[in-house]
């Protein structure tokens, strides 16, 4: 070989080796030697089949023969990398032709891992965007149908007296439908891939927000909770709603996957910066998943779980809005070793900035007008409604009972309070009472939140109070509204 072409050969960006006709290598390049971990020396002499897997041995096998016969062969293999690391080769052999015999074959390998994994990807794209379009069209038509059995349900319900066994029937038309209903809906979400409605934020809150959502079912299901969070973890642009929805998905998968399991359950929650990432996991020490499961657990549909406790979208819908805020959703695990999904995002910055003084906290001073103070027993609503007002640039403060709220009140002046009157014993009616009566200024700045605005107790309680009030279930934008117009008088 020339001194050129040795160079050429050399430094390559492909792996190139010869074999004579036995299959045995008689020269290897530097880029194979790096591929395979094995120094030229110990693979010349070592036949070109014996580094792979037995399965691949027999395609290899073909493409020499073929070869051998003079024909130029192409194939496609996988083999492990020096790290172990599964990888696809494209191999090209060539005959070696001398003094009119084939005496050997001339291969060229090229790494075409990345090309084949992105081409499976946008195939997978695809296939979620059909099922998406399909899945969309069926839910929409089946909503109608469900509101009518619903509505015939509690028609029937209301129609006189019913025996035991009509009331049986009625009642499980009601929650059959209810459920049907739950099911739809979760298959608009997964086929709407809305985009996300972003603002600056704060990971380890959104973690602490979406344990507080589950934590009545993981205390009575004796699970324990280890909290890993990364202090000063810096915020990332995001739509927290959709990351809450992925973590609350990962979160009930991992108390689904302990349910059977004895002796000790324990659910971790972590996050971590990398570099330019943040990465969110969500641990469990279940029965971890197996090889073949893992390979299939994003697919929509695909679910392990009886008829009625899993539908097979949760990780569907938690792949595709992870995607869409440019990061990666992962799942490892050992059979017998519990489950690792983890949610890997880049950090971003702010584009737009005027969203960004809501979130500085106490850091800034936030004028009285976009302080807002919410009381509701039901962490969601709280969550949604603090949420809400923050992405519009206000601040919100928001707990669960009136003596935290009490707590606050003394110590700040909030530009409207947002009280949720069904409250346990009454606790709405008497914290506004004591308002009134110790604090008129901030009583004249509540805003009710009722269930039932029809119920005479209610009636009779907000026609005295005088108070703006809203029925619930509400849109947060009229809450909103009702409570920035309450600051600004
Ligand atoms: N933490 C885990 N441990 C073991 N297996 C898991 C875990 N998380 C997910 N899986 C497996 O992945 C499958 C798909 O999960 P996914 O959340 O998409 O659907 P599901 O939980 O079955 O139903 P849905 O979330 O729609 O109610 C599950 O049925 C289960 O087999
Ligand atoms: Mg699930």
């Amino acid at each position: 070989m020339s001194e050129r072409h040795g160079r050429l050969f050399e430094q390559a960006a492909d792996g190139i080796f010869t074999v004579d006709e036995t299959g045995h290598f008689t020269s290897v390049n530097l880029i194979m030697e790096r591929a395979m971990g094995h120094r030229i020396g110990a693979l010349i002499g070592t036949h070109c089949c014996s580094l792979l897997d037995p399965d691949q041995q027999e395609i290899t096998n073909r493409l020499f023969k073929g070869t051998m016969s003079g024909r130029r062969q192409r194939a496609e293999i996988s083999f492990r990398d020096v790290a172990a690391r599964s990888r696809i080769g494209s191999i090209t052999s060539t005959p070696i032709v001398e003094h009119g015999r084939v005496t050997g074959a001339l291969c060229i390998v090229r790494d075409v891992t990345r090309e084949r994994r992105f081409a499976e990807e946008l195939r997978q794209r695809e296939k979620l965007a059909a099922v998406g379009q399909l899945v969309s069209g069926v839910a929409h038509e089946l909503n109608n149908p469900l509101a009518g059995i619903s509505a015939f349900a509690q028609l029937l319900e209301g129609a006189g007296p019913l025996n035991a066994e009509q009331r049986d029937a009625v009642d499980t038309i009601q929650m059959e439908s209810k459920r049907a209903a739950k099911i739809v809906s979760s298959l608009l979400l997964f086929a709407r891939q809305r985009q996300p409605e972003r603002s600056s934020v704060d990971l380890n809150r959104v973690m602490d927000d979406t344990l507080a959502l589950r934590r009545f079912v993981i205390s009575t299901d004796q699970i324990q909770v280890v909290m890993k969070l990364e202090p000063d973890l810096p915020h990332t642009w995001a739509d927290p709603f959709q990351l809450q929805q992925v973590l609350l998905n990962l979160l009930i998968n991992a108390e689904q996957a302990l349910r059977g399991k004895k002796g000790k359950r324990v659910i971790t929650l972590r996050t971590q910066r990398k570099g330019e990432r943040i990465v969110a996991s969500v641990i469990d020490n279940g029965p971890g998943i197996s090889e073949e499961t893992l390979s299939r657990v994003f697919e929509p549909f695909f679910t392990t779980k009886a008829v009625g406790e899993g539908s097979g979208l949760g990780l569907a819908i938690s792949h595709g809005i992870v995607r869409q805020h440019g990061g990666v959703l992962r799942a490892h695990s050992a059979p017998g070793g519990g489950a690792t999904f983890e949610i890997d995002l880049p950090i971003l910055v702010a584009r737009d900035d005027s969203s960004q003084p809501a979130l500085a906290g106490d850091a800034v001073e936030i004028p009285r007008q976009r302080r807002f103070l919410i009381v509701d027993h039901e962490p969601a609503m709280r969550q949604a409604l603090q949420l809400h007002l923050r992405r519009t640039g206000c601040f919100a403060d928001a707990v669960g009972d009136p003596s935290a709220a009490l707590a606050l009140l003394a110590t700040r002046s909030y530009g409207a309070i947002f009280l949720d009157l069904q409250m346990a014993d009454l606790a709405g009616e008497s914290l506004f009472t004591e308002l009134v009566e110790h604090d008129p200024d901030h009583a004249g700045r509540v805003v009710f939140a009722t269930r039932d605005v029809e119920s005479p107790p209610a009636r009779k309680f907000l026609h005295g109070a005088g108070r703006p009030f809203v029925g619930k279930p509400f849109a947060l934008a009229t809450v909103a509204a009702m409570l920035t117009q309450t600051a600004m008088r």
